[in-house]
């Protein structure tokens, strides 16, 4: 299988929004999932355009809350914020607060670099939770165009959170988009940003492609203080 690309958001941010609706309905499905404690201060990875900024914000309420991402995507968010860090979370200097978010993100990290990026923020936060894609996402891509990130099983990334954290909860959803043609279905995956290296395939490739449907399979982790339960 051809080994993973690097990411393509800068390109679609201003697109992003109208076709993010799997992104949305993670963002969500995560917020909703969340025990609704009383945060003063959290910190996101990966804002984005503000997609899952405006749930936490909406549903937490905190104080400080500072958001990262790995572009300046201050031009494109509405949402009120603390402070914004821009970079690669893998890399900078991050601050503490009482927990940690994240939507839709972590499934670009390399895979061996999961393990240190977890150490980093369990020393950052009493709490961790985030939503990332998962073995067998996107298996229609994979199979037309054998092309995949190294998506991990959702009991790899839970047993290394349990190196870090004292208790980790996870739960799985799988959720399956129809499209009127293929070419929609690969049109979604262009102005989200994740299809990078399918801009390289030959054009026959692409117009063969034969799914109507994508498949997102989606991960939510949430790691906590026995005394937060
Ligand atoms: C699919 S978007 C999700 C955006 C937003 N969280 C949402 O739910 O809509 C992934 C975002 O993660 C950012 N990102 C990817 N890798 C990152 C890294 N190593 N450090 C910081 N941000 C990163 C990208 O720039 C992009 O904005």
């Amino acid at each position: 299988m051809k080994s993973s690309p690097t990411f393509n958001f800068k390109k679609h941010f201003s697109t992003y929004n109208h076709y993010a609706y799997v992104q949305k309905k993670v963002a969500q499905e995560l917020i909703e999932w969340i025990p609704k404690i009383n945060i003063q201060t959290a910190l996101e990875i990966g804002c984005g355009t503000g997609i899952f900024t405006e749930q936490i914000i909406n549903y937490f309420h905190p104080k400080t809350l500072i958001i990262n991402d790995y572009y300046d995507t201050r031009p494109f968010l509405s949402v009120p914020y603390s402070d914004f860090l821009l970079g690669n979370v893998e890399k900078i200097e991050l601050p503490k607060t009482e927990i940690i978010l994240s939507s839709s993100v972590f499934q670009w990290i390399n895979t061996n670099n999961l393990n240190a990026l977890f150490e980093k923020l369990s020393k950052k936060c009493s709490s961790l939770a985030f939503s990332m894609y998962v073995e067998g996402n996107l298996k229609e891509i994979k199979e037309h165009f054998d092309y995949s990130l190294n998506y991990q099983a959702p009991v790899n990334i839970k047993r290394i959170l349990e190196k870090y954290f004292p208790s980790v909860k996870m739960k799985n959803s799988t959720y399956v988009y129809h499209f009127q043609q293929p070419i929609e279905a690969l049109k979604h995956l262009k102005y989200t940003g994740v299809t990078n290296t399918l801009n390289k395939t030959s054009l026959s490739k692409l117009r063969h492609f034969p799914s109507k449907t994508l498949t997102y399979e989606v991960g939510y982790f949430y790691t906590f203080n026995e005394i937060q339960k």
